[in-house]
């Protein structure tokens, strides 16, 4: 069979969910643009809370998606950027210390750009188990001498450098799985990429990043939480719970099997009782061989909304802990497949008092926004397309280009 042509400028991200399995395939254009050329997807069977636990399905599941892509885009993928997410996510805070190189004539230094490199390298060297590995580095801010609070210190004078950086370590096992199970698909993992970081990609406005925006990305397995502010990514974590929780509670509540639940829930959930006509009957199925009946809509909300409450203050805690709640004056976003449930809006706004909206990634050569299902993989090829166009150039969105240069310069 005659092998389709090959494009140097596609990216691939490969978004490997608890739920689904997704891989978008874009084309970069000079301007840096993208344009999407092929999306695959199908449901997810060897994930549990984000992590792959099952090799041979996982496998399976990415050579489906990636053939789906690639046929409707034409081209064969030999790499692609993956997203990682799970429990044994670990953001640290730390600080590193350099001297300013100063030239011998004069009696103080001044910050140059390798000063920068070499201090963020200093505050990074942090001494890891054998077990982790870092996989991101986010400057925050610089100190010199004891001026704070400095974003770009290249040019100022001073005799000692200090950096602030935000490091995003995860557990080696958890990655080699996902480097494994795409190489037996096929393809090998150009980078591995914090979920979170790459819907944010997909579904934050720069002025959103500017004045402090919490991103909550509610999936299948783990609800995934961002804090950005003065265009930096402040804090990252994960919580362990997801829309599962949500399936399994209706499953339980109304007597049904998880598949079911899961129709019924996506049919007809919703969060809160603002979202529904009060009167509206629902029809779930009857279980073993008893005829379906009717119940009303209000009844599935009771399930849904404490178990969606729940997460939500879970993930405000997380943010709060961070000492960041104050600082997010741009609210809230909510994507993944979570929010696409009617009311979750009003929903996250009550918990959050704060305003809220949903993010739906769009791009190029696409009509209709994306669910926010896809905003992971969105985010992934968009991030991809920034680390391609490399630290220099100037595309559209450069915001975390320094950040994700120095990421990848310290992970290889
Ligand atoms: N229309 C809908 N209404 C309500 N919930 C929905 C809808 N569509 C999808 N979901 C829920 O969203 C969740 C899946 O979201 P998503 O596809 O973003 O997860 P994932 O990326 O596979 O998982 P994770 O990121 O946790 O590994 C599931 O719990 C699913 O039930
Ligand atoms: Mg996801």
């Amino acid at each position: 069979m005659k092998k389709p042509m090959s494009f140097s400028n596609i990216v691939c991200g490969l978004d490997i969910g608890t739920t689904k399995v997704a891989a978008i395939i874009a084309e970069t254009n000079d301007e840096g643009d993208l344009q999407l050329r092929g999306l695959g997807h199908c449901p997810s069977h060897g994930l549990r809370r984000g992590i792959v636990v099952n090799l041979e399905e996982t496998t399976a599941d990415i050579e489906r998606a990636l053939q789906e892509a690639e046929r409707e885009a034409r081209v064969q993928v030999s790499s692609v950027w993956a997203g990682i997410a799970g429990e044994h996510i670990r953001g640290i805070n730390s600080r590193g210390v350099i001297p300013v190189t100063r030239q011998r004539s004069e009696p103080i230094g001044e910050v140059t750009d390798i000063d920068v490199k070499r201090v963020v390298e200093a505050a990074s060297a942090i001494a890891l188990p054998m077990d982790r590995r870092m996989i991101h580095t986010f400057p925050q801010e610089f100190i010199v001498d004891k001026e704070r609070g400095i974003k770009k210190p290249v040019g100022m004078a001073g005799v000692r450098l200090e950096a602030d950086v935000h490091l995003v370590t995860a557990a080696v096992s958890s990655m080699q799985n996902i480097y494994k199970c795409a190489r037996r698909a096929g393809v090998t993992v150009r980078e591995i990429v914090l979920q979170p970081l790459a819907s944010a990609y997909a579904v934050l406005t720069p002025d959103e990043r500017e004045l402090g925006v919490v991103l909550i990305d509610l999936g299948g397995g783990t609800s995934d939480v961002a804090i950005f502010f003065d265009g930096t990514i402040r804090h990252t974590a994960v919580v362990a719970y997801g829309g599962d929780y949500v399936t399994r509670d209706i499953a339980h509540g109304l007597r049904t099997p998880l598949e079911s639940a899961e129709r019924i829930k996506r049919e007809h959930g919703a969060a809160t009782e603002q979202a529904i006509r009060q009167d509206e009957l629902i029809q779930i199925p009857g279980v073993g061989g008893r005829p379906p009946k009717k119940i009303s809509r209000s009844i599935l909300v009771s399930i849904i909304r404490p178990r969606l409450e729940e997460i939500l203050t879970m993930a405000r805690e997380e943010i709060r802990e961070a000492r960041c709640l104050e600082l997010v004056t741009g609210g809230v976003v909510l994507t993944g497949g979570g929010a696409q449930m009617p009311g979750i809006e009003e929903l996250a706004e009550t918990v959050f008092d704060m305003p809220v909206r949903i993010g739906s990634p769009d791009m190029i050569g696409r009509e209709e926004p994306f669910e926010p299902q896809f905003a992971t993989g969105v985010g992934l090829v968009r991030y991809a397309q920034e680390q391609s166009q490399g630290i220099s150039g100037n595309g559209n969105g450069s915001w975390l280009k320094k950040v994700g240069h120095f990421a990848k310069q310290l992970v290889s």
